[in-house]
């Protein structure tokens, strides 16, 4: 569910009208639900303490939207953060996360990040690597504390929305085998420099199936069960994000409730505190990407709706080949028409989706890129020098900018001269 809806016939979020949101910050810009964060966290935790689990860590994943707004919406709810690098450190950090909430996952730490994690006290480090167990045992000595850790594990079981957003195969980068994770836990409990607490894992994104899931999270309960039974101590499973959203042209997702109970199912007869790491749950269907239409270019053949929102505003239609549903912010009535949907940016890839049936539209007209609140303005950037699209949060009847869209001279100015030049 989320609070985006037609209200005589404008679409809103919350209790504001777009149009209004369009008129004062411009297009495109990206439009958030605070009503919708704050639900989909408290659906997830009530899902998941109502299946029995004991004061789950529900660590929201910062890159699916780091905005620090909706960092600390979320955390005012009592919510932890993934992080991947110290920037997001920074952000979690910055929105009011407590450091022993902060759980610093990804494959390519380096040792200024790592240093900067274990200064600001991070509750856990997940190591994904034998290197990186060594880098993390050698910094964190050298800086006179010792870091907990988990070992992340590969439990080589394929699942998620499109082969580029797989993780949990053998022969993707992430994490090592059950093997490997047996013997290096072994190794880390005999380093002066970590202490390993967990196991995590994390197979994938945009999952729509439970039984990879469920499969990889058994998998994770009997590696639990053999540390504890070579006299290791574990206290955390990590078992990721990933849980996919109703995107419309995909399957249906599972409901939090299925979800919880798979969880309580797989992790059965464990005593160990569980952590989460959700992040498009939390916020795809909390924004929107609102476009302005520019053109509507006939051709003999095909009519192109051509929008101001580029590729380098929403990536994932070129990148992932992303379905992402597109409605007129005030709808006429009419016949629907098929477009293909496409911004200003020089090339090809370029194109939002192609023979898109959609109701009347012109030249002027608003529409709105739904589910696009997670990994849409996360990975925005500034190419064909387009400036970088801005962020509203909406609360209730009320809306602030979170990230102005800069100037043409802010953009410049962020260069410096070569000498020579
Ligand atoms: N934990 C780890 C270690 C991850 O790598 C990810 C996502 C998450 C948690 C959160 O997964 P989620 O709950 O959001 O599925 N840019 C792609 C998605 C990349 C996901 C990367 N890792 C997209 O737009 O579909």
């Amino acid at each position: 569910m989320n609070h985006f809806e037609l209200r005589d016939g404008e679409l809103h979020c919350e209790d504001v009208p777009l149009a209004r949101i369009a008129e004062a910050v411009g297009t495109p810009v990206y439009v958030y639900s605070s009503a919708t964060l704050e639900r989909h966290f408290t659906v997830l935790r009530d899902a998941l303490t109502g299946a029995g689990v004991r004061d789950p860590l529900i660590a929201y994943a910062v890159k699916a939207n780091p905005n620090i707004a909706v960092i600390r919406t979320l955390a005012r709810l009592g919510a932890g953060a993934d992080v991947v690098s110290e920037g997001e450190v920074r952000r979690a950090l910055a929105a009011g996360v407590p450091p022993e909430r902060i759980v610093f996952s990804g494959v390519g730490k380096t040792e200024g990040e790592i240093a900067f994690a274990l200064k600001a006290g991070v509750a856990e480090i997940n190591v994904e690597s034998e290197p990186e167990l060594d880098l993390v045992n050698r910094v964190a000595q050298d800086l006179g504390v010792r870091a907990e850790i988990a070992i992340r594990v590969n439990p080589d079981v394929g699942a998620g929305g499109h082969d580029k957003i797989s993780t949990g195969k053998a022969d993707s980068k992430f994490g090592v085998s059950f093997s490997e994770a047996e013997r290096l836990y072994a190794k880390a409990s005999n380093l002066a420099g970590v202490r390993p607490v967990g196991v995590a894992c994390h197979i994938g994104s945009q999952i729509t199936d439970l039984a990879p899931m469920e499969e990889a999270f058994v998998k994770m309960r009997g590696l639990v069960q053999r540390l504890q039974s070579e006299g290791l101590r574990v206290e955390r499973l990590d078992l990721g994000g990933g849980l996919g959203v109703p995107y419309f042209n995909q399957p249906e997702p599972p409901s939090p409730g299925d979800y919880a109970a798979m969880i309580a199912r797989a992790t059965s007869g464990l005593d160990v505190g569980l952590a989460f790491e959700p992040g498009r749950m939390i916020a795809a269907n909390a924004g929107v990407l609102l476009s302005r239409v520019v053109h509507v270019h006939q051709r003999p053949d095909r009519r192109f709706l051509v929008l101001d929102a580029a590729m380098n505003d929403l990536l994932r239609p070129a990148m992932y080949d992303a379905y992402h549903d597109i409605r007129p912010v005030n709808p006429r009535g009419g016949e629907a028409q098929a477009y293909d949907v496409v911004g200003p940016v020089c090339e090809t890839g370029d194109t939002f989706t192609r023979d898109r049936k959609l109701p009347p539209l012109a030249r002027g007209d608003l529409v709105a890129f739904m589910t696009a609140g997670a990994y849409g303005a996360a990975m925005s950037s500034e190419y064909n020098s387009r400036p970088l699209v801005p962020e509203v949060l909406v609360k209730g009847g009320e809306f602030a900018v979170v990230r102005p869209r800069p100037s043409y001279d802010d953009m410049l100015a962020r260069e410096t001269p070569a000498p020579w030049l």
